[in-house]
């Protein structure tokens, strides 16, 4: 795997829980792969007062829980690598002060002026800050300058076009990386593998052999801590805008002509600009009611801590869509994602065409189950192919099995997406990020459905959703596969 280049590595949010759950063990794990050089400092940068020996320690802390390696090696790099910077108010002479803090960290162990800088902060706060480092010209560095912005890029098209702006104002788009985490799976990785490079799957890849496809992300937890930021946002911008819409793309698009970035993001963007507009009739919102968790009660959503007790945000969304080109027009895809659902699972459903001729329906007291490919994204990443197959036995009776993949059978531990991630923006590879008109297009088609007026039905915590969700498979003869 390539080595990045020395260069200075600068969190914004650098107290937050991004940081102390994913983003030190993330770092600190390509630290001990040697994927960085021996220079690599990071410098973490937020409001809170603390001098750097007490960042030291809460760093120590955060990755004595999430990190798995040698706690003595770990406690060691915090001491000789990691800086803090406390930015202040964010005013002009703050960020000032972050320029010369950067130029003695830089200074003080020889690092050339390349600079990775990763907004890991409240949405909110995005705008004044690429604003104060455009000010400052923290845009540009010595060597390169990249900048990486979490999700959620915007709230509706507007927002985001928007941010947009703000961020091409200053940066040039070989420059910036929007993160969606789910592109640093393993397994969200894998569909492209998968698709470009086992042909017979790939010529089966179309309409005239595929009935259905349905995208699943479903969580067992509940709002948890984030009411404040949950309950503005809902599960459609939370989840459907990004997460759901990067499986559904990649499921989607044509092979590009390479395996290089904007190839792969042209592609994608192409299947956005070719979904048809989604009416309110082809979505379900929902939102859960108390219920049961793997034996365990829990709150409904308007009971949580900080939900105001009339919300009407939807923890739930199901949604049926088309994709208007050659490949796909008249297949639908089916997108559902929620919260304190029967099970956590993400997985993608690609339902085949059932034979045109059933010479078997009637022996086995039951109509023959279409072929379908189940990817799993998480948990028991891998794959299954269901296929019929004849029970042992006088006369013929059908029964559905499995050819199957785990990752787990074969390969240890899979690296955190966010590992990958990082990795990636230090060597600047832009494929798993999520381009500046990709997110548009993305926004361009759930912006309608913001609108708000809809029907919000409730499920019990600890089922599939709504029943009515079933409504928008059943009108096109289709059922949600069991999973
Ligand atoms: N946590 C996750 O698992 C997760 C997963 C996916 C995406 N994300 C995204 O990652 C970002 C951060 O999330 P989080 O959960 O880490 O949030 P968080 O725990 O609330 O932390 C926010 C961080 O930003 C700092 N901060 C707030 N206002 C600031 C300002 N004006 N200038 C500089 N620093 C400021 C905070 O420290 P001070 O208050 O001291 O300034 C803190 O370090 C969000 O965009 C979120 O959507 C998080």
């Amino acid at each position: 795997m390539q080595k990045a280049e020395p260069h200075l590595f600068i969190v914004f949010g650098g107290t937050g829980d991004l940081m102390r759950r994913k983003l030190l063990p993330a770092l600190y794990s390509l630290v001990t792969q040697e994927l960085v050089d021996q220079s690599f400092r990071v410098l973490a940068v937020a409001r809170d007062e603390f001098d750097e020996g007490a960042y030291r320690s809460w760093a120590q802390e955060a990755l004595d829980e999430f990190a798995k390696a040698d706690g003595e090696a770990m406690h060691k790099w915090c001491n000789s690598c990691l800086n803090y910077f406390a930015i202040g108010k964010g005013e002009a002479d703050d960020f000032a002060g972050l320029r010369k803090k950067i130029e003695e960290v830089e200074s003080a162990h020889e690092l050339p002026g390349n600079r990775a800088f990763y907004l890991a902060l409240p949405p909110r706060v995005f705008p004044a800050t690429i604003e104060g480092l455009g000010r400052e010209g923290l845009n540009e560095a010595p060597g390169w300058a990249r900048i990486v912005v979490e999700k959620p890029f915007g709230r509706n098209i507007e927002s985001a076009r928007e941010l947009n702006k703000l961020v091409h104002q200053y940066y040039d788009e070989t420059q910036v990386y929007r993160i969606d985490h789910y592109l640093g799976k393993e397994t969200v990785q894998n569909l492209l593998v998968f698709r470009f490079s086992n042909p017979i799957f790939e010529s089966l890849w179309n309409r005239d052999r595929i009935d259905s496809v349905q995208i699943t992300v479903a969580e067992t937890v509940g709002v948890g801590t984030r009411a404040g930021y949950y309950d503005q946002a809902g599960a459609l911008r939370d989840m459907v805008q990004n997460h759901l819409t990067q499986l559904l793309t990649l499921t989607a698009m044509e092979a590009p002509a390479a395996f290089e970035a904007d190839a792969i993001r042209n592609e994608k963007v192409k299947v956005l600009k070719s979904i048809t507009p989604i009416k309110d009739s082809d979505v379900v919102f929902g939102q859960y009611r108390a219920g049961h968790i793997l034996g365990e009660s829990v709150l409904g959503y308007t009971d949580e801590e900080n939900v105001p007790e009339e919300s009407e945000t939807e923890t739930f969304v199901a949604l049926r869509l088309e994709i208007n080109n050659w490949r796909w027009q008249g297949v639908p895809f089916y997108l559902r994602t929620g919260k304190r659902m029967k099970e956590r699972r993400s997985q993608i459903v690609v339902t085949f065409r059932p034979p045109p001729v059933s010479l078997f329906m009637g022996t086995n007291q039951r109509p023959i189950s279409p072929n379908a490919l189940i990817l799993t994204i998480q948990p028991d990443e891998g794959f299954d192919l269901r296929i019929e197959v004849k029970k042992p036995g006088q006369g013929i009776a059908l029964k559905t099995e499995s050819l199957d993949f785990r990752y787990s059978d074969d390969f240890v531990d899979l690296p955190d997406g966010y590992e990958t991630l990082l990795h990636d923006v230090l060597t600047a590879d832009q494929t798993l990020f999520v381009r500046g008109d990709e997110v548009e297009e993305a926004w361009e088609l759930y912006t309608p459905l913001l609108a708000g007026g809809h029907t919000i039905h409730t499920y019990e915590a600890g089922t599939w959703g709504p029943g009515v969700s079933d409504r928008l498979l059943a009108e096109l003869g289709d059922w949600w596969v069991s999973l």
